[in-house]
């Protein structure tokens, strides 16, 4: 239920070429400023990724400042390898180039994608770039586990009208399902399917939307199914449906970090143990495994739901289905200064001539991610502690291998929050005024951002 603002930002540290003075938080009373006219997801203004993906037109500057996003494409990605999968710092919005944006560290590992989190960190997410404006969309996944260790595949739009599955660690038989229309919080709307351990087993996950009804499925059978037509609101005359082109979502994150609200935590099933849980011990992370993910788009003749241009983009801040646009408007930055407002600012120039002190890069980059991947070789592995091969840890990262873990974790100490200081220092200013839930992931943003450090939540 709290989840949905509390996405990781991801791993993320400060680029040497990002230094931000006063980066100002937004929402929907407080406008982002002309000269970092993006609201990322996390509810901070900038430039460059922050007009990607995520961000939203309500809080920016005005309903050009982001980026036309890529429209839907039917995709499958096999998640053997990191292949598709690129940083949010080297991804400007060309989705022919890259399947995922990625912000934390995801590691190959034994033909599957693993989404970890090693200590003290925020986790990873991937996003896809492009977008559904409905469709079905499947993953294969093992969970993550422990007390407050979060997995999510969600769908996830930039006025945040969103469809959830979301798993918390100590719950292993219990798939949570969750929808939203713009954010709004309503706790009636989560609702649960039981099924076999979610960690030790693979399960394949389903969402089926069409404008009139979501479906989850797991495992091809129907868990839950909610129509568009008991969700009509008549005090706004709307129905509160998700209803605008998402992003699908794969992501681990710390519910239970101890910078969360007392209501996260405990939703998370509490503060992770980020010493003696045998998944720090081996393989010194906490990670939740992806298989195959596909996405079918709706492909309708006449809107909503069409996919037949290049972009979609919104006309109207109403941000309903009916006021979003399937045109032919370009996607991609010209370099991490441009902005909806001006796609081509910075092209092929050096980048680091000017604006030196603006935003760029949502959450900043992830370091982790180049030697993450080295530490990937599947093959050289559990060389020590054989003690700890247990196989409770189902395969997937449990026996991942001790050098491969050691290799992130230390990279991620480097780009983490000072190391082993997920806390205060890391936490930045709290406060966006919005719901509670929200202004999380935005101040952990501003957090990371202003201190140089990388944290969230
Ligand atoms: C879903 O399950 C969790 C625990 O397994 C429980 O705390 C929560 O109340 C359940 N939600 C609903 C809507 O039943
Ligand atoms: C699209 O939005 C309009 C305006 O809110 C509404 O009347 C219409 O029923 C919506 N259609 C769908 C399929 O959601
Ligand atoms: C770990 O080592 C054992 C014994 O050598 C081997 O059977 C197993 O496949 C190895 N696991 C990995 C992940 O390399």
């Amino acid at each position: 239920m709290l989840s949905r603002f509390l996405l990781p930002v991801g791993v993320a540290l400060l680029g040497a070429n990002l230094a931000v003075a006063d980066q100002e938080s937004c929402d929907l009373d407080n406008k982002c400023p002309e000269d970092t006219p993006c609201c990322s997801q996390y509810g901070q203004c900038g430039v460059g990724a922050y007009c990607l993906g995520g961000c939203d037109p309500r809080m920016s500057f005005s309903i050009e400042s982001c980026a036309p996003i890529p429209v839907c494409e039917s995709r499958t990605f096999s998640m053997d390898s990191l292949d598709g999968i690129v940083d949010v710092s080297e991804y400007l919005g060309d989705a022919s180039k890259a399947d995922f944006v990625s912000q934390g560290e995801p590691i190959a590992y034994n033909d599957n994608v693993l989404l970890t989190m090693p200590p003290r960190s925020v986790g990873t997410v991937l996003a896809t770039t492009v977008n559904i404006w409905y469709g079905t969309i499947k993953a294969k996944l093992k969970t993550s586990r422990g007390a407050g260790v979060v997995t999510a595949f969600i769908l996830l739009s930039d006025v945040k009208d969103e469809i959830d599955y979301e798993f918390v660690g100590t719950e292993l038989e219990t798939a949570q399902t969750n929808y939203y229309f713009q954010g709004v919080t309503d706790y009636g709307n989560s609702q649960n399917i039981s099924l076999s351990d979610t960690f030790s087993n693979w399960h394949e996950y389903e969402i089926r939307w069409t404008p009139d009804k979501i479906t989850w499925l797991v495992d091809g059978q129907e868990g839950r199914t909610k129509k568009r037509s008991e969700t009509w609101d008549d005090e706004n005359q709307r129905w509160n449906y998700p209803q605008t082109p998402s992003r699908l979502q794969i992501s681990i994150w710390p519910g239970g970090a101890d910078t969360n609200k007392e209501g996260t935590i405990e939703w998370a099933g509490g503060p992770i143990d980020w010493e003696n849980h045998p998944d720090m011990e081996n393989p010194g992370y906490y990670y939740a495994t992806f298989g195959e993910i596909s996405i079918e788009c709706y492909d309708a003749d006449s809107a909503p739901g069409t996919n037949k241009g290049v972009s979609y983009w919104f006309d109207d801040i109403a941000a309903t289905n009916d006021t979003v646009v399937d045109g032919d408007k370009d996607t991609i930055l010209g370099s991490f200064l441009a902005t909806g407002l001006d796609m081509d600012k910075g092209k092929s120039d050096d980048d680091s001539s000017d604006d030196d002190d603006v935003a760029t890069i949502p959450g900043g980059s992830s370091s982790g991610t180049g030697s993450t991947s080295g530490a990937t070789s599947d093959e050289d592995s559990n060389s020590s502690d054989s003690s700890s091969s247990d196989d409770s840890s189902g395969g997937g990262g449990g026996d991942s291998s001790n050098s491969g873990s050691s290799g992130s974790s230390d990279s991620s100490s480097d780009s983490s929050c000072d190391t082993g200081s997920f806390s205060q220092d890391c936490n930045g200013g709290a406060d966006s005024g919005a719901a509670p839930e929200r202004v999380m992931g935005a101040s952990a943003l501003a957090g990371i951002v202003a201190l140089g450090a990388l944290l969230i939540l």
